[in-house]
């Protein structure tokens, strides 16, 4: 770097310089140290396998890793889809692999299919953030932490000879900035090689137009360039899983037996199981798993840490300090806190004269009620008084005509007794 760079840039590094080394120093074992502390350490693969049910992932998964593993069958009657994970321990020659097979158990088996790739999604997702969790510990333990992060989704294809399915589009559209997809195509067995060629150019070309991004195999590291670009085009592969053993000639081959001949799992004139096997297993292992980590959790891990506001630089390219941002986050949430309890209080005062007036206009009712009904017993009072008066009236003129009468009565009785007495004394006289 030129002396007047130095004194434009003061923190800027002097470009390292080239030395050649008198004899042998010991830093070219560093890529063997490597290999030696990472098979101590072990190996972690995580497979998430999305396709209807019956489509032949567990057979596949047996017929890859050429084994048995523990399976369930599902039945055509679950009401969501929901992931199963199953962990193994695998060892071959010295290398140990925690392989995880995730199964989408019940995909595409609802009437509503419309949210069927969000269980997919949320469980992608929560390994993620299972992640993001322990990298964000004080106390980490990165190096024996079991990860879970899905490596690589391979995606079963229904050989249907048509097209894909708009749940297939919608899935995988859904799934590509998360995870590497690897497309294939199941039970290729099941449909002819001329068919299956059209098959497959119609599938990427409907991947292509509806922006689908699958996973390419690496063309940057020249020993697997060549053989990763024309895997790229065979894409998706039509695989056959079995596990039955057949005897071909004089050898024992994984194969599927028909009335009219057998089909040969690891014959690539009848699919592309080896080609799968190559690539997913002995030669991309590695790549996946880094992209997992350099493309898909970083994107996620971006956006979390923006969401929960973190950013690296002010709006003037200025970099932020966690402390920073931690200070800034918090003052925003006191302020938050702040206002909330302001709300809050305001509410309250709100709320109890709300219900003082509502007492007080019942208090009005109240009394008006009580008014009321005060009148309307004083008005009675005063009907029944009148009444009483009335009848006492009446009481006392009828007691007048009885006397009358009865003082009538009397007379009439006196002078009735007279009139015989008279009589006699006219007849002596
Ligand atoms: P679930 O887990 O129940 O969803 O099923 P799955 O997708 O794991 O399918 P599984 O491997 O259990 O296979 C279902 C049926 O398909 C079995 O009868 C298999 O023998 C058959 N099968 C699996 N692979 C192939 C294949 O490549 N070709 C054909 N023709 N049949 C296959
Ligand atoms: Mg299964």
């Amino acid at each position: 770097m030129a002396a007047t760079d130095l004194e434009r840039f003061p923190n800027a590094e002097p470009e390292p310089r080239s030395l050649s080394l008198g004899g042998h120093v010991g830093f070219d074992s560093l890529p063997d140290q490597l290999v030696s502390k990472s098979v101590t350490q072990g190996f972690s693969f995580n497979i998430l396998c999305v396709g209807e049910t019956g489509i032949g992932k567990s057979t596949l998964m047996n017929t890859l890793f050429n084994t048995t593993f523990e399976t369930e069958e599902a039945n055509h009657h679950e009401e969501c889809v929901h992931l199963r994970p199953q962990t193994y321990d695998l060892q071959e020659s010295n290398v140990q692999l925690k392989l995880t097979i995730v199964d989408a158990v019940g995909f595409g088996d609802q009437i509503n299919k419309d949210e069927s790739y969000r269980p997919i999604v949320d469980y992608i997702d929560a390994q993620f953030e299972n992640y993001l969790q322990e990298e964000l510990k004080i106390r980490r333990s990165l190096f024996d932490y079991h990860d879970t992060r899905i490596h690589v989704c391979l995606y079963f294809i229904t050989p249907t000879g048509h097209s894909l399915k708009s749940l297939d589009l919608v899935t995988m559209k859904k799934l590509d900035s998360k995870v590497n997809i690897i497309p294939i195509i199941a039970k290729a067995d099941t449909i002819s090689k001329s068919e299956l060629h059209k098959f497959k150019i119609k599938i990427m070309g409907e991947l292509v137009s509806n922006g689908v991004q699958i996973y390419q195999f690496p063309t940057d590291d020249e020993a697997v360039a060549e053989i990763n670009a024309v895997m790229n085009a065979h894409l998706p592969f039509a695989v056959v899983g079995s596990t039955e053993e057949v005897k071909v000639g004089n050898k024992l081959v994984r194969a599927r037996q028909y009335p009219w001949g057998v089909v040969q799992v690891e014959n690539e004139n009848h699919c592309d199981f080896v080609k799968l096997r190559e690539m997913l297993i002995r030669v991309n292992m590695e790549d996946l798993r880094e992209q997992t980590h350099s493309r898909h959790y970083e994107l996620y891990r971006r956006c979390k840490l923006e969401e929960m506001g973190f950013q690296d630089s002010d709006g003037d390219s200025q970099p932020f300090s966690l402390q920073e941002t931690y200070e800034a986050k918090r003052k925003e949430f006191l302020s938050e806190l702040q206002r909330k309890e302001e709300e809050m209080r305001q509410m309250f005062v709100n709320k109890v004269k709300e219900t003082e007036l509502e007492l007080k206009e019942k208090e009005r009712e109240l009394h008006e009620k009580f008014e009321h009904l005060k009148r309307v017993h004083q008005e009675e009072k005063r009907k029944v008084e009148e009444k009483r008066r009335e009848l006492e009236e009446e009481t006392n003129a009828f007691n007048r005509r009885k006397d009358a009468v009865e003082a009538l009565q009397s007379q009439a009785l006196h002078a009735t007794s007279q009139q015989p007495l008279r009589k006699d004394k006219d007849k002596k006289n």
